[in-house]
């Protein structure tokens, strides 16, 4: 056997910084110049657009297998129809999403000022911590009841009316077995939710209703759906063009206006003939999230991830792109950097050794510091994870490397699992890439929305991998739409009322 011989390195001396105290010196395995192109190498491997191609390629064979059949993704709504935009009505929306529940009231139709017709009359937001997290069964819907009831109560206090039944639909960002327009089974929920103890498979409407009745609120559940299809359901109110959604906050997901016969007959579990012989198409929740186990090539430091996460290899591509996973891929890379090259002299800053404990807009920071000092995103990270000492410019450089390695690695691979969604789309709908008309793809979330330079980077991968296909320039377009998850739950309603 080849023992590696490991070489031991002294980190690079600094007169610039000046410490506090002593530090005994140490060697290390590695440079910390070694480590970084190592990372590089790393995290860059395959992003080129022939090997995006190949991938994408892939995950449409695994899209197509799922849609024929899978229990657990590519999921059949009941809405066969996008919504026209005409729409009207006043409904309680409500999203349960990984770290808020938000009540709305939305009223649709409205079109002053010739704006959109959407419209939030109202919203409560209530945090969702651990505390909730760890709520078990009814538990946590008798908390999601209690805060219905708030807003019930400040709402019939504003309005002066005690008496409306307010129709209800709920953007639910976690999977669900749709069994009717207004309810579904509940399956097992990611983002260390407990909610499912002990009543996995139950119906997820008569869950709510129930805690509802227990305190006499005068509420119906209307609509459930998955918070990708409520993006796409918003933004088709406004925009006809809009057949796709992508998601990207806490958690990740795709949506997806697909020909009927995309799906194998035994997805739709036990509809109405009368649905069968309407729908010519049907509005899927892809749970893209689970998909790319053996299509994305993983580091050793996304295998640590998987390794230790409660559920693993659960969803492979949520673990490489998610608000709840980009900070801890960094902060895995950088506990290593600290102990084999030396980073931060060896010296592990306070808290960096927990799991999960680097946030995500902490790299934000780094990525939006682009001053020669970084003098803010030192600050930053001094303020979440204090060292003896300020980091010098060169670790700030590479934190900041860091941070663009991983997110634009996370830009690359959604960009390449929309661009087979579209793909699978195009040829359902019997057409050739370079037919196929302009297509809005809705999105929503805090990453996409919120994080330096991600969606225009998504934006730039899915142009080259739609052109590399043969779809003319600009075939598809991400569009942030706001709000969606809570409009999309009242359009939601809106269409199903409309068809029932
Ligand atoms: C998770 C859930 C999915 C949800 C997505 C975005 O991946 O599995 O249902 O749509 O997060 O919130």
């Amino acid at each position: 056997m080849i023992t590696p011989t490991v070489q031991l390195v002294r980190p690079a001396p600094s007169n610039k910084r000046k410490r506090t105290h002593h530090v005994a010196e140490r060697m290390f395995e590695k440079s910390m110049d070694d480590f970084a192109a190592e990372v590089r190498d790393l995290l860059k491997v395959s992003l080129e657009p022939r090997q995006l191609l190949e991938m994408s390629e892939k995950l449409e064979v695994e899209y197509r297998e799922k849609l024929k059949s899978s229990a657990i993704s590519m999921l059949p709504s009941y809405l066969h129809t996008l919504p026209t935009g005409r729409e009207i009505g006043d409904f309680l929306a409500l999203d349960v999403g990984g770290s808020t529940f938000r009540i709305a009231l939305i009223r649709l139709g409205e079109r002053d000022d010739g704006r959109d017709g959407l419209r939030l009359r109202r919203v409560r937001s209530f945090l969702i911590d651990k505390s909730i997290r760890d709520l078990k069964g009814r538990a946590f819907f008798d908390w999601m009841a209690e805060r219905i009831g708030e807003m019930l109560t400040e709402y019939n206090h504003i309005n002066g009316t005690t008496d409306a039944r307010l129709r209800m639909g709920l953007a639910w960002s976690f999977p669900v077995d749709q069994t009717s327009p207004r309810s579904g089974r509940l399956l097992a929920m990611g983002k260390g939710f407990c909610a499912t103890y002990g009543v996995e498979g139950q119906d997820l409407s008569e869950l709510i209703m129930h805690s509802c009745r227990a305190r006499q609120l005068n509420v119906e559940m209307m609509a459930i759906v998955n918070d990708g299809a409520a993006t796409l359901l918003s933004q088709a109110y406004r925009d006809p063009s809009t057949c796709m959604s992508l998601i990207l906050g806490t958690g990740t997901n795709a949506a997806a206006f697909l020909p009927y016969t995309t799906l194998g007959p035994g997805k739709f579990g036990d509809r109405p003939d009368s649905w069968h012989a309407a729908a010519k198409h049907v509005l899927v929740n892809s749970e893209v999230s689970m998909f790319g186990r053996h299509v994305f090539p993983r580091t050793r430091w996304d295998d640590e991830l998987n390794s230790k996460h409660v559920l693993p290899d659960f969803q492979p591509l949520e673990y490489m792109v998610t608000g709840r996973y980009l900070g801890e891929i960094a902060r895995l890379i950088l506990v290593e950097a600290v102990s084999t090259a030396g980073l931060f002299d060896g010296e592990m800053p306070a808290r960096l050794n927990e799991p999960y404990a680097l946030d995500t807009s902490l790299l934000a920071a780094f990525q939006n510091d682009i001053s020669r000092s970084m003098s803010k995103a030192s600050a930053a990270f001094l303020d979440a994870h204090p060292l003896p000492s300020p980091p010098r410019i060169s670790e700030l450089h590479f934190i900041r490397e860091l941070a663009q390695l991983i997110s634009r690695r996370a830009a690359t691979y959604l960009a390449t699992a929309l661009h087979a969604l579209w793909r699978l789309r195009t040829a359902a709908e019997g057409l050739q890439p370079g037919e196929a008309s302009h297509v809005t793809i809705a999105c929503n979330g805090t990453i996409v929305e919120k994080y330096p330079d991600f969606r225009a980077c998504c934006q730039r991968q899915l142009d080259e991998l739609c052109e590399l296909s043969g779809a003319a320039k600009g075939a598809v377009t991400l569009a942030m739409a706001p709000e969606s998850s809570l409009f999309g739950a009242a359009v939601a309603v809106a269409c199903i009322g409309d068809e029932s």
